[in-house]
């Protein structure tokens, strides 16, 4: 049995637009039709642009939200129909959920919500003292939460999340807002969650996490799964056998039909910045090597400053299916570690 299978999945939301006593209907389809399944035991990450329809599939599969059409099974359970049997398998994490209450502890919120999910107080206890540990909030663990920084909220939440031990987790941006150690420390704590043999369903906008992370990942563009594959095998897919990076101080429309002309079959990506020009090429054919490029921009004036030839990385999967390095969070420190 697949700890997820969702068939077709599919949200509208009926909304008004238009100035008052002329508004108008409107149908929005946030999802459109999503298929995928995963294995117990695997962590699947959703990718896509802002809108893309990610929060609305996890609130479908979450139970928050009825889907329009379509099912989810979350281990054989139907996300409808057995709602509160799929609650009890699984525990959901949404972006800049208050959840929490802010005049009591860190310690008597976790207690709280303990008992809430019918823990046994020593089980409770037991498991509010590993994840304390773990996330080092030992000294604030008596501090009110209203006092924590939002990474230490964050990590309470995600304590919260744990206390019952789920067996499906779903993280609607865990990382979004927590410092770089305290990212590196999450997904540590994603991966041991994953090998105790628990599933895991997250939500990312970087791209460097969800490579490290998933076991697979889907790419969802406009409430459709774009692609859907290992890390590995989607950064193959895109066809491309060198990405080249270039930084120039200009680059003109004679730069990019001397491009063509010199290298035809291979698409370049430009993006302006405030004085220079980010390049992006994808080497599929011939021979496009760093010193050819550098004697055409010489010939059209531009002068290149830095350059680097990588592998194909998951952002430029991400921009290949969606067609937008713009939707792409900004380099977070730990993204560039
Ligand atoms: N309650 C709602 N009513 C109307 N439209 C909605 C509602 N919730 C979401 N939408 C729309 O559905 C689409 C998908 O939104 P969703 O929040 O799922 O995107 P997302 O992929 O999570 O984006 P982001 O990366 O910005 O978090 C968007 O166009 C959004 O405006
Ligand atoms: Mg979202």
């Amino acid at each position: 049995m697949r700890a997820l299978e969702v068939d077709n999945l599919r949200k509208e939301f009926e909304t008004k637009t238009g100035p008052l006593f002329r508004k108008k209907r409107e149908t929005i389809t946030a999802v459109d039709g999503v298929s995928f399944a995963i294995d117990r035991g695997e962590i699947f990450s959703l990718l896509g642009p802002n809108g893309a329809g990610k929060t609305t599939t996890i609130k479908m599969l979450a139970t928050l939200l009825i889907p329009t059409a379509g099912t989810a099974r979350v281990f054989g359970h139907d996300v409808v129909r057995e709602e509160a049997t799929v609650r009890r398998l699984m525990t959901t994490v949404l972006p800049g959920e208050r959840t929490l209450f802010w005049k009591l502890t860190v310690k008597e919120n976790l207690r709280y919500f303990g008992s809430l999910y019918g823990l046994t107080k020593a089980y409770t206890e037991r498991r509010i003292a590993e994840l304390i540990s773990f996330f080092g909030m030992e000294e604030k663990a008596n501090a009110l939460v209203e006092r924590l920084s939002t990474g230490q909220r964050q990590k309470i939440v995600l304590s919260r999340a744990l206390l019952p031990d789920p067996q499906l987790i779903l993280l609607d941006e865990p990382t979004l807002g927590l410092d770089p150690n305290a990212a590196r420390q999450l997904r540590e704590l994603i991966r041991s969650v994953r090998d105790q043999g628990k599933t895991v369903l997250l939500t990312t906008h970087y791209m460097y996490e969800a490579d490290e992370l998933s076991d697979r990942v889907a790419i969802i563009n406009k409430g459709r799964i774009a692609c859907l594959d290992t890390p590995d095998q989607l950064k193959r897919s895109i066809n491309a056998q060198k990405i080249i990076r270039a930084e120039t101080d200009v680059w003109t429309p004679a730069c990019s039909s001397a491009f063509e002309a010199a290298f035809p079959g291979n698409s370049i990506e430009l993006e302006p910045d405030r004085e220079s020009v980010r390049l992006t090429i994808m080497v599929r054919s011939g021979d496009v090597t760093i010193g050819r490029l550098a004697s055409i921009a010489l010939e059209c004036g531009a002068t290149i400053r830095t350059v680097q030839v990588d592998e194909p990385s998951l952002e430029d999967v991400f921009v290949a299916f969606t067609g937008d390095r713009a939707e792409l969070e900004g380099e977070s420190d730990e993204q560039s570690a």
